[in-house]
């Protein structure tokens, strides 16, 4: 008899980060499997940004290992990781502001695409590929951006703003989405949008990792649960379980949206 393993898109076994003489990130353990979503909560400094951080390559990690789509990424650049399938947003929205839409997004696709070419030199293109323009033009569909093509980031809503970034990062078509805070901003109506996005897009097989405060949001879209506090893992599990634990929900110290009281 053969056993199914399943091996998570991205893992981090042990992983401290150190800023200055602080330990930022603690030892940290994290499985993000795919089709899933797994939520990274945890207060105010509790080392969730930190952690995006060294796990997309922008930090590099003082030690223990990380993982992506199987393979060791530990001392891999952040195009290295990119190129492996990894792509994420950040918590202070992070968009070209000069840029319109469509071309914000456009540098996401032709990231992706240069990438490509860089792995065509070793390997072959894949004639199925989908080409940039194409990508785009479906992202944008996708979030509902199409209307908005033309227009300059600047002068968007930080809601519109947040789907662009997510849109930037989609079009590098990752294996694992990283979102730092997606639904801060929002408002009720523009969080259900994108708690409906997240979950279309775990059942497409993508891996989510989410860092988010709004533990409502978290119970409704995410199946596991990853608590920091001071940099070391609090708790990790099936998110319905954890949060059922009142003592840890006040130690996360997260909110509850007010959808929650409807
Ligand atoms: N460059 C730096 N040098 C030293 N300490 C830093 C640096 N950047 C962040 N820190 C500290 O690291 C800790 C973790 O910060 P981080 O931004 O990762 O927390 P977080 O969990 O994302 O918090 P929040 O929920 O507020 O976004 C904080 O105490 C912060 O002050
Ligand atoms: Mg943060």
């Amino acid at each position: 008899m053969t056993a199914s393993i399943v091996v998570p898109a991205l893992s981090a076994r042990s992983v401290s980060v150190r800023l200055g003489d602080a330990l930022i990130v603690d030892s940290v353990d994290l499985d993000v499997p795919s089709g899933q979503i797994t939520a990274l909560v945890g207060p105010n400094g509790a080392g969730k940004s930190t952690l995006f951080d060294c796990l997309s390559g922008a930090l590099p990690a003082e030690s223990g290992s990380i993982r992506l789509d199987g393979r060791d990424v530990t001392r891999s650049s952040p195009d290295q990781r990119s190129r492996l399938g990894i792509a994420r947003t950040f918590q202070h929205v992070s968009v070209f502001p000069t840029l319109t839409v469509e071309e914000n997004l456009r540098v996401g696709a032709e990231h992706r695409e240069n990438l490509q070419l860089l792995r065509a030199l070793f390997r072959g293109r894949r004639a199925d590929e989908p080409r940039t323009p194409e990508i785009v033009e479906s992202v944008m569909q996708r979030l509902g951006l199409l209307g908005l093509r033309h227009e300059r980031a600047q002068g968007l809503e930080t809601s519109t703003m947040r789907l662009v970034e997510i849109g930037r990062a989609l079009c590098t078509r990752p294996k694992v989405l990283m979102l730092d805070e997606p639904a801060s901003g929002l408002d009720d109506a523009e969080s259900d949008r994108l708690r409906a996005l997240l979950l279309e897009l775990a059942s497409e097989g993508l891996a989510i990792l989410l860092v988010e405060h709004d533990l409502t949001l978290v119970g409704e879209v995410a199946q596991h649960l990853c608590a920091l506090d001071h940099g070391q893992v609090l708790a990790s599990g099936r998110s319905a379980e954890l949060l059922a634990l009142p003592d840890l929900v006040s130690l996360i110290g997260g909110t509850r949206s007010r959808r929650a009281a409807r």
